[in-house]
C-alpha cells in the first residue's frame, strides 16, 4: 500500500515499485492517470478508520508520502499528523508487516517550522507504532514535476531578471527522484528499524542551484541577490496571478536554516 501513488515522488516509487512486478494498491484523491492503470485505487477513506483497515488488509507494506505542504483552510498540519496516526493504527489491524515512511531532513519535534515540528511528530508516531519501520529522509527531489525547481525555472522563463533570496548562500544537497524512489524500495526490505537521510553526492548554494537551471533554460538570466522580503512580494504576487503558492516565509526560512542538507553520507548518485 503507498499512499500518494500519483504525487510527485509517490509516482516515482510505484513506477519503481511496478517495475520489480510488484502489485501497487494505492490511497488517493486523485484521479488514476492512464500511465498507471495497474494500480489498485483505494480513495481516500480518512475519516473511517474501519474502512481504512479493511482497504488495507493483505498490504505487506505500508510507504507513507503522505503530508501537506502547509496550513489552508481546514486541511491543516494537525490534521495530516492525526490521519497519520489513523492511518497506522488501520495497519496495524490489519497486519501490515513494515513501514516505510517518507519524512524529510532535520524533522524534528522541536523545529521552530511547522512543517518540521509536524514531521517529527510524525515520526514519533512511526516509531510508537509497533511495526518495524523506516523513516527515509530526503532533503529536495528533484526530477520531472518538482514544484520548487521548476517554478525557479517558469519565472526563468519569463523574466530577464531573477532575484535569489539574500544572495543564495545557503545550502541543499538534492537527490534525484529516482535515487530516492530506490531508497525507498529498499528499506521496504530492510530488516528491523531504521532511519536514513536521503541527500545526494553534491552540496550546491541555492545561488548555484538557481545559475545551474538558469543555464538549462538559456543562460541569459541576470541574478540579483535581493533581501528576502522582495523575493517572498514577488512569490506572493506570482501566486496571486497564477492562482497557486509558489513559496510560503517558512519555506524561505527552512531554505535559510539549510534544513535540507545532512550530515550523513550521500544515499543517491546524482
Ligand atoms: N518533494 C520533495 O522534494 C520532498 C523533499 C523532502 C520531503 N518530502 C516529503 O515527501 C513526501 C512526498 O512529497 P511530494 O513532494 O511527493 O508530495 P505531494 O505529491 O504533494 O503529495 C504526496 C501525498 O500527500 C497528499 N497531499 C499533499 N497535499 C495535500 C493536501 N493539501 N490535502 C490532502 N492531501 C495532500 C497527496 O494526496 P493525494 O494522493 O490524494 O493527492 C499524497 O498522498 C511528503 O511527505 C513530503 O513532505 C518531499
Amino acid at each position: 500500500m503507498l499512499t500518494g501513488p500519483f504525487g510527485y515522488t509517490g509516482a516515482y516509487i510505484t513506477q519503481a515499485l511496478l517495475a520489480e512486478g510488484v502489485p501497487v494498491l494505492g490511497l488517493t484523491s486523485r484521479p488514476q492517470p492512464s500511465d498507471m492503470s495497474s494500480v489498485t485505487v483505494v480513495p481516500c477513506h480518512w475519516g473511517a478508520p474501519v474502512a481504512g483497515a479493511e482497504s488495507l488488509r493483505g498490504a505487506a507494506i505500508l510507504y507513507n508520502t503522505y503530508w501537506v505542504r502547509f496550513d489552508r483552510g481546514t486541511t491543516t498540519f494537525e490534521l495530516a499528523l492525526s490521519r497519520i496516526r489513523m492511518l497506522l493504527e488501520a495497519a496495524r489491524t490489519a497486519g501490515v508487516a513494515r513501514i516505510v515512511h517518507v519524512s524529510v531532513t532535520n524533522a524534528s519535534v522541536d523545529s521552530p517550522l511547522p512543517y518540521f515540528r509536524g514531521k517529527g511528530l510524525v515520526g514519533q508516531i512511526v516509531q510508537e507504532c509497533g511495526i518495524p519501520y523506516s523513516i527515509v529522509r530526503p532533503a529536495l527531489a528533484f526530477g520531472s514535476g518538482d514544484i520548487l525547481l521548476n517554478n525557479i525555472a517558469w519565472f526563468l522563463r519569463r523574466s530577464p531578471i531573477f532575484g535569489v533570496p539574500d544572495g543564495g548562500g545557503f545550502c541543499v544537497q538534492p537527490i534525484a527522484a529516482e535515487d530516492l524512489a530506490t531508497l525507498v524500495l529498499g528499506q521496504g526490505q530492510a530488516d528491523g528499524n531504521q532511519e536514513v537521510d536521503a541527500i545526494g553526492p553534491e552540496t550546491l548554494t541555492f545561488w548555484e542551484i538557481v545559475r545551474l537551471i538558469s543555464d538549462a533554460v538559456d543562460g541569459s538570466q541576470w541574478l540579483l541577490p535581493v533581501p528576502d522580503f522582495m523575493a517572498l512580494a514577488a512569490t506572493h504576487l506570482a501566486g496571486l496571478l497564477t492562482g497557486d503558492v509558489v513559496l510560503t516565509p517558512d519555506e524561505l526560512v527552512g531554505l535559510r536554516m539549510n534544513l535540507l542538507t545532512s550530515n550523513a553520507a550521500p544515499q543517491g548518485a546524482r
